[in-house]
């Protein structure tokens, strides 16, 4: 195992977490619905029943989980801002009580040493924007910077790094193709408009934040290192397919102002795409300071079923997209793996590769990277989470890697800070390095929590 001397004194070493997801207090002071509140409410849309409506209580108790990450020797911090508290029906008039929860927190984040990075959308639309077609219509693209202005002329005093969006691969096709995810549309390859949106409105944005000359400005894609099953032509084709839809389709515009044809072609959506402005692509294109790559596992993908084999989440959501693609098939490789699939570091290198052989001299981030396990409390009170240690150790030696090959690695963010809801798993996925009973809110630094601090601590006599 790597050792912290392996990586640059100003590395950002942080958690992350989501508003919906750790927040709580849904109706307090003054915040609006979005479309989480009233997804989380449709019978059988969350595989326990359960709401983000309390959550973790991050809301009331965020010192104590300031405390837990300054005790954990956290250096940065990636939560996002909750559109709706700070502008509750999305447009109009600001909620100084939202703006003030996030102030608090960012100053007592920098009083710890705690710099804070911004996402400013992760995935909770405001409801009264999805009432008016939500990401499939343009307009969203051009609320989504004013709200973008708006949360920078309260907190950028405080705020330097900002990500637009989180994910916009699965706020268009999980939400509005598999309807896995709010707004829990099914529009096939429609869905893929509600990207370009999405994307429009990061650039947009993007030009509306450089307001402030310091800021550092990037988005954050859940890339996925993708392999064919075999070398036979269905099976890359198959992966062509799928690295097409998660990867290049956000991947090329942002940094290269084109959409890969294959894909338009795939989704039949070209003449859509060709009637929208073509300035789009230079506004979607904009110059970032960073990007931010989510990474969690690989798909090796077939395009016949494996015997035996089962179509999984991320299949379904992509045959939902795709017309025909119900035929592309995850295969399993055998080996260890969490719920999100194989255990691979070596695809958080593939991932970091592709992004840097596309713009070799943009800094790149981890914003999340983690691991979901059936936690349990000895008796003792501890939380012995000894595979998700060998998750990080291995996921920290490929960043450690990558720096040694060169390549720009700005940042690591462990997702996540603490057990959350997790979207339609509800509170059955727990991720965090630190563990919440959900009943009593109270906090308890999982093994995995205590592994970090002392990797990133070391004993006075490993020191040089
Ligand atoms: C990512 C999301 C994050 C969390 C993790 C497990 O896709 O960005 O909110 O749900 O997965």
């Amino acid at each position: 195992m790597t050792d912290l001397s392996a990586f640059p004194a100003d590395f950002a070493w942080g958690t992350a977490t989501a508003a919906y997801q750790i927040e709580g207090a849904t109706q307090t002071d003054g915040r609006g619905p979005s479309i989480w509140d009233t997804f989380a409410r449709k019978p059988g849309a969350i595989h326990d029943g359960s709401t983000g409506d309390v959550a973790v209580d991050h809301y009331h108790r965020y010192p104590e989980d300031v405390r837990i990450m300054s005790e954990l020797g956290m250096n940065a911090y990636r939560f996002s801002i909750a559109w709706s508290r700070v502008l509750p029906t999305g447009t109009g008039p600001i909620n100084p009580a939202g703006v003030d929860f996030y102030r608090r927190l960012s100053e007592d984040l920098l009083r710890h040493g705690i710099t804070p990075f911004v996402t400013l959308y992760h995935w909770d639309l405001p409801q009264p924007l999805e009432d008016r077609g939500g990401w499939l219509e343009r307009d969203t693209a051009y609320r989504f910077a004013d709200y973008a202005a708006t949360v920078q002329g309260a907190l950028g005093d405080l705020v330097k790094h900002w990500i637009t969006l989180n994910e916009p691969w699965c706020s268009s096709f999980v939400g509005y193709a598999a309807g896995d995810h709010a707004p829990g549309l099914t529009l096939g390859s429609r869905s893929a408009r509600a990207a370009h949106h999405l994307l429009l409105g990061h650039g947009l944005a993007i030009d509306a934040l450089r307001a402030d000359p310091e800021a550092s400005l990037g988005i954050t894609l859940n890339l996925y290192s993708v392999q064919p099953a075999s070398d036979s032509p269905a099976d890359r084709d198959a992966a062509r397919r799928i690295d097409g839809l998660h990867n290049r389709m956000f991947l090329d515009p942002v940094l290269t102002g084109q959409y890969p044809a294959d894909v338009l072609t795939d989704l039949g959506e070209e003449e859509w795409f060709a009637a929208n402005p073509p300035e789009d692509l230079a506004q979607i294109a904009r110059p970032l300071d960073f990007l931010g790559i989510n990474y969690y596992s690989r798909h090796t993908v077939a395009a016949q079923a494996p015997v035996g084999g089962s179509p999984t989440a991320a299949h379904r959501e992509t045959g939902r997209v795709y017309p025909g693609s119900e035929h592309l098939w995850k295969v399993d490789t055998g080996g260890p793996r969490t719920h999100m699939g194989p255990i691979c570091p070596e695809g958080l290198l593939d991932v970091l590769e592709l992004a840097n052989g596309m713009a070799p001299h943009l800094d790149l981030y981890i914003t999340e990277n983690g691991a979901p396990f059936d936690d349990t409390v000895e008796p003792d009170g501890t939380i012995q989470d000894l595979g998700r240690i060998d998750y990080f150790e291995r996921h920290v030696d490929a960043c450690a890697e990558a720096i040694a090959r060169g390549i720009p690695l700005r940042g690591y963010f462990v997702w996540s800070l603490m057990d959350n809801f997790e979207w339609a798993w509800g509170y059955s996925r727990r991720f965090g390095l630190v563990y919440v009973d959900f009943a009593t809110q109270a906090r308890t630094i999982k093994a995995s929590g205590h592994w970090f601090r002392s990797f990133l601590e070391p004993p006075a006599t490993q020191a040089t």
